[in-house]
């Protein structure tokens, strides 16, 4: 009898990017575990080989998404390391800080690069590959993109996210024809990246986190295993019936 657990992904290439934290290793790790070979890209090579150790499934790849040439150099190296791309996990951003009355433009123009234009340009580069394997994206996106959010700070943030779901559902009727689909997953507050949050200090990261959890109905922050179960499940091939979809993973926060 086939061993569900492990042969969900056997023979498939995943390509991962911030793989080296959080989310990205999570689904790193559990597209792993479930029988693919995955290339995690991140700037920071010690992350991703803490993400690749003990995983023989894993490669990593130093690269940051937002550099020119970057996309075509992640697809040609998951070709060269697997022969094949069956699913992008576009999952690498940043968070900086851009409330009105301090939007500084360094700020906005790396996140515009990271959050937005990397996974464009890397869906690009990948949909060739992805069209001979029925392949799928997964954009990962953030629930307070879809609701208006009462800190200021993260809106802007929030509203790339907005555009990348707007991205997701137009590729997903786009690239239907193809055999291509197109799904993203939406986290709510998730304990790994609270810390992520660059220009607030300690106080202010446990002040977050405290005003984070009061808005989540399930009452806690997620892990995030509980993000990465939905970005495989959403990939595997039971889920074919699925594609333009942003899946809530918040504990209730966009309902609550
Ligand atoms: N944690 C949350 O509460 C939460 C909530 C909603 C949505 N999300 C989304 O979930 C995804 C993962 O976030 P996370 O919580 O796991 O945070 P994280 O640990 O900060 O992960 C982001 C990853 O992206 C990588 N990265 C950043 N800029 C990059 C670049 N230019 N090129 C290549 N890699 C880059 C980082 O590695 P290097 O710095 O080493 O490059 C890091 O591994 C993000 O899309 C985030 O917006 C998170």
């Amino acid at each position: 009898m086939t061993d569900m657990t492990t042969a969900n992904f056997s023979g498939r290439a995943v390509i991962v990017t911030g793989g080296g934290t959080g989310i990205g290793r999570a689904t790193a790790r559990t597209f792993a575990e479930q029988g693919a070979q995955v290339l995690v890209v991140g700037r920071t090579a010690a992350r991703l080989a803490e993400t690749a150790a003990d995983a023989p499934g894993i490669r990593p790849l130093t690269a940051d998404v937002s550099a020119p040439g970057a996309a075509e150099l992640i697809v040609n190296t998951a070709m060269e390391a697997f022969g094949r791309v069956d699913v992008l996990v576009n999952n690498a951003a940043v968070v900086r800080q851009t409330p009105l009355g301090d939007i500084r433009r360094e700020a906005v123009e790396e996140m515009l690069a990271v959050n937005l234009l990397a996974p464009m340009y890397l869906t690009q580069a990948a949909l060739p590959r992805l069209s001979e394997n029925a392949g799928v994206v997964i954009n990962v996106s953030t629930a307070i993109g879809q609701r208006g959010w009462p800190i200021p700070g993260t809106e802007l943030y929030a509203a790339l996210k907005a555009a990348l779901d707007t991205l997701t559902r137009s590729w997903a009727v786009q690239l239907a024809p193809r055999g291509v689909r197109v799904a993203g997953v939406a986290p709510g507050p998730i304990a790994t990246g609270i810390g992520h949050h660059q220009g607030l200090d300690a106080e202010q990261i446990d002040a977050l986190r405290t005003t984070l959890i009061e808005h989540v109905p399930l009452g806690r922050l997620g892990r995030a295993e509980e993000v990465a179960f939905w970005i495989t499940q959403l990939a595997r091939p039971e889920a074919a019936y699925t594609t333009g979809a942003v899946l809530p993973v918040d504990g209730g926060a966009l309902v609550g």
